[in-house]
């Protein structure tokens, strides 16, 4: 079993979260974790390096069951092989997804704040970017065992309505959401769904924190409420910290939207670029994570305590919001910089210099980010001690202006 507590050193390995930040700085920023994968994964790995011949590999029947089973297991999902097709991550998905569902100068919808490469698949594809702000409700709605909160996030479906009146014909939609932790509630997806069938509007879900559940309530997939409107994509990347093997799952159960996701995808020789070892990674981790994932969950879990506890007592005109799902909290320090005249990059400087913590600015999500950073909780509970010392140290002595 997985010793979560166990600190790896990352530097010097070519990982982008700890190797651009300087030595004496904890990065908090970019979202994989600091953790060793499971063991099964490991172990599948190195069977499969063992063998010298690394040619052309395929996807197999038992590829594609594994991420089936895994899914019907995990969040009673029911997902026919034949709907999925293996891509080399989210995003080279998502922008094939918006190549097959629309036209340039179309509207596609995103949520701010929300993951900012969002912005840039948008544009790429000479699609114009328009926004349906997260509304911020004050209070989350009570889930039985949630925790009290201080502020949550809701959609606008009044307002995403107007955008689906006006003419976007697709939402990119983040399920659960990146940066603000909300694991949409059944709910709140049946009445996405229902507008979403209302105007013909498509839906690419990027349900790559699926797995990442920290309620006790389930994740539901828009594959369950829209399955015939709906582009989904997952992987294993974010469930067992396997960024960097380079593999995503698509799922389109409508046989049209599907050929149309396809043919992009061939066209861009996205489903030629299965890397061996991704193939591998990946088949082992959905046959045998199981156990892993429960114990990094509980592991999660008890970060987030830490984290809130330390918030709570230690960062006064700081809060952190719920944490329905996903390791990145979403920390609101609009009161603290308002106290005390603090710019964004007076803020930001205050972090990375004073508290030396390397977070994720708010801003870069887009709309509603001011004030807010995004810290990744998945690291040994040490070194969120230290940074989570760091930076309430930093916030009490307040920012040094070194002009
Ligand atoms: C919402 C979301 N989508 C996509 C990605 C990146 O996925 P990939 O590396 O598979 O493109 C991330 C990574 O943080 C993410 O948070």
């Amino acid at each position: 079993m997985t010793d979560f507590d166990t600190v790896i050193e990352r530097r010097g390995t070519g990982a982008v979260k700890w190797d651009v930040t300087a030595p004496d700085v904890i990065p908090l920023w970019v979202a994989d974790m600091d953790f060793a994968a499971p063991a099964a994964v490991t172990d599948a790995l190195a069977r499969r390096v063992a063998h010298p011949i690394y040619g052309y590999p395929m996807v197999s029947d038992s590829y594609r069951h594994a991420f089936c089973e895994w899914q019907q297991r995990r969040n009673r999902l029911a997902i026919d092989p034949a709907w999925l097709l293996a891509t080399p991550a989210v995003m080279p998905a998502v922008r094939a997804a918006i190549d097959a569902v629309s036209e340039p100068g179309d509207a596609v919808v995103v949520q701010t704040p929300v993951y900012f490469p969002f912005f840039h698949a948008i544009r790429s594809k000479g699609r114009r970017l328009v926004l349906n702000p997260l509304r911020e409700s004050g209070v989350v709605p009570a889930h039985p065992g949630g925790h009290a909160h201080h502020h949550g996030f809701a959609m606008d479906f009044n307002h995403l309505e107007e955008l689906f009146r006006d003419g976007a014909r697709v939402l990119l939609l983040c399920s659960p959401h990146n940066p603000v932790a909300r694991l949409w509630s059944r709910d709140e997806l049946t009445a996405l769904a229902g507008l979403a069938r209302q105007w013909g509007v498509t839906v690419i879900s990027d349900e790559i924190h699926s797995d990442i559940i920290l309620e006790p309530r389930p994740f539901v997939s828009m594959l369950d409420v829209l399955p015939e409107l709906t582009v989904a994509c997952f992987s294993v990347s974010k469930t067992f910290n396997l960024a960097g093997i380079g593999a995503s799952q698509t799922v389109v159960p409508d046989p049209g939207l599907r050929s149309r996701v396809r043919r992009v995808c061939e066209r861009d020789g996205l489903l030629s670029l299965q890397h061996v070892l991704s193939l591998t990674a990946t088949e082992a981790a959905y046959r045998h994570g199981d156990a892993w994932l429960d114990a990094l969950l509980d592991y999660l879990r008890g970060n987030h305590a830490v984290l809130r506890t330390a918030v709570a007592n230690r960062m006064p005109g700081v809060r952190a919001g719920a944490q329905e799902a996903t390791y990145i909290a979403w920390l609101d320090l609009r009161d603290y910089c308002a106290e005390r005249a603090l710019s964004e990059s007076q803020l930001k400087r205050l972090l990375q210099h004073q508290a030396r913590v390397k977070l994720s600015d708010g801003v870069q999500f887009g709309h509603g980010g001011l004030g807010f950073q995004r810290l990744n909780f998945a690291t040994p509970r040490l070194i969120l001690e230290e940074a989570l010392g760091r930076i309430a140290d930093a916030l009490h002595r307040g920012y040094i202006s070194t002009v």
